[in-house]
């Protein structure tokens, strides 16, 4: 839609005429003034097109860099209020989803829009565990991967291959080959992790146990060894359903924002998926518990946690696990995330980082450096101290991230696809490099 109307006069400011949503903008090149349509407190970038100092000009765009002020769509499933700190998906507070919901549940929720009726949750628990089971090729290739693979790649990898064996994928537009590709993502994520989690180890993979609960399926397929039938501790069998439940969306992130790009192309969900995991991989996204992990390893202790900050501060480093681009607040999850910690390590022992942890949050709530750019603890802070406490090594911490984040970019990806106003994704550019020039023989360049 492009609405901006050109007005012949400049507009008077008049106190008494009624409220109108529109924004006048006046061009100072050509004293011209245009009126552009305000909904939902955004305008349509389109529309300054037609602020043009002659007929040759191509019009105005906006130039937005990382996106930080530009709506790239309209969505109904994350609502994300950063200054206050809130986080809901589908309209329900991600406090009440942690404590009342499980994982599976609330990724229907994304998914379908509404909590589940009983018989429905049923089904879709029934569908989504009835497609955990993975082909045995794709255990072959996953035998090709180097014994110290990082997992993410593997992931990554074997996400991509899963196009290969779905051919039914690339039909995106018919609902029920959607609906099963999407049980198929869900469904096998864990297994594709777990197993990937086996190889580093040379161990042999562990099949899945459909009786068992989404999480409980997933820690059997990891730690099982020779017991016949793997119970998991329902301490860390919950502990991961939430921590699940806290990664599931995400709103407009650099992961959700890869799927709907790529999607965009109508490339099939597989691959598309695969290049969400690939956003999420990388150590300002997914890949930060990771290295909040290994630099409070580095710190060493408590001691030696104020050299750190200085070093922050001087630009040196980051604080991993701190900041966002959203949250100028709390991160609630790294809230409930806090919780979960000390429930696990009654159980596991306290991990040692803990107070180093605990310092570094201690000294950045107060300093200034921190204060002034609103820098909080994200969920990516305490995460990787709970998964360590439960036995995972720091490479699995994102792909303990991106299981979950399947259901997220799924809903992301299917909303994309049916919202009539979306089209390939393609951004526009400013071109600041040479003008046309001629083809310089090699003996002549200097
Ligand atoms: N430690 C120290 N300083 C920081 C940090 C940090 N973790 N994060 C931001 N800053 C500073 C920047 O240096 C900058 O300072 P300046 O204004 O003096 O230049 C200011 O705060 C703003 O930072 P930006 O990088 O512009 O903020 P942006 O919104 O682009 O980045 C991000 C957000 C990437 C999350 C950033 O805060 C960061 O790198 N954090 C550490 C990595 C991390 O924890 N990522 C996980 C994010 S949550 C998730 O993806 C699940």
């Amino acid at each position: 839609m492009d609405s901006a109307i050109p007005m012949t006069q400049p507009k008077t400011t008049d106190s008494s005429s009624a409220r109108r949503d529109t924004l006048t903008i006046t061009d100072n090149r050509t004293a011209k003034t245009y009126e552009v349509p305000i909904t939902n407190d955004t305008i349509r970038a389109n529309d300054l097109r037609k602020i043009r100092v002659d007929e040759s000009d191509f019009g105005m765009m906006s130039y937005d860099p990382a996106f930080n002020n530009t709506a790239s769509c309209i969505s109904r499933i994350t609502y994300i209020d950063g200054d206050k700190g809130i986080l809901r998906y589908r309209g329900y507070p991600i406090e009440e989803l942690a404590e009342k919901s499980t994982y599976l549940e609330t990724a229907y929720l994304l998914v379908h829009c509404e909590l589940p009726t009983e018989s429905q949750l049923k089904e879709w628990q029934h569908h989504v565990t009835h497609h955990t089971f993975i082909h045995e090729s794709i255990k072959k290739f996953l035998d090709g991967f180097h014994y110290d693979a990082h997992p993410m790649g593997m992931l990554i990898s074997t996400i991509a291959a899963l196009s290969t064996f779905y051919p039914d994928a690339k039909h995106i537009f018919d609902p029920e080959s959607r609906k099963k590709q999407i049980y198929r993502l869900i469904g096998k994520m864990p297994t594709i992790a777990a197993f990937s989690y086996r190889h580093t180890l040379g161990m042999p993979y562990v099949y899945p146990d459909n009786d068992l609960s989404y999480p409980g399926n997933f820690l059997n397929m990891l730690f099982r060894t020779s017991e016949t039938r793997y119970r998991p501790n329902p301490t860390l069998e919950k502990a991961l359903d939430v921590l699940f439940i806290l990664h599931a969306d995400h709103e407009q992130n650099c992961s959700a924002n890869t799927i709907r790009g790529v999607g965009s192309s109508h490339v099939d969900p597989f691959c598309a998926s695969a290049a969400a995991t690939a956003a999420l991989y990388g150590p300002l996204h997914g890949g930060a518990n990771e290295e909040a992990l290994r630099m409070l390893m580095e710190i060493g202790s408590v001691q030696k946690v104020p050299e750190f900050i200085k070093r922050v501060k001087a630009g040196e480093t980051r604080l991993m696990g701190f900041g966002h681009r959203i949250y100028k607040n709390y991160d609630p999850r790294a809230r409930i995330i806090k919780r979960i910690a000390y429930e696990v390590f009654d159980l596991m022992g306290k991990n040692p980082l803990l107070e180093i942890a605990l310092e570094c949050e201690r000294i950045a709530l107060e300093d200034e450096y921190f204060v002034k750019r609103k820098l909080y603890p994200n969920v990516d802070f305490y995460t990787g101290l709970i998964y360590q406490s439960m036995g995972f090594p720091m490479t699995m911490f994102p792909v303990l991230f991106a299981i979950p984040r399947m259901s997220g970019w799924v809903a992301q990806w299917e909303e994309m696809l049916l919202d009539a106003e979306q089209k390939i994704a393609r951004p526009r550019q400013i071109y600041l490099g040479h003008d046309t020039r001629s083809y310089v023989p090699m003996e002549q360049r200097s």
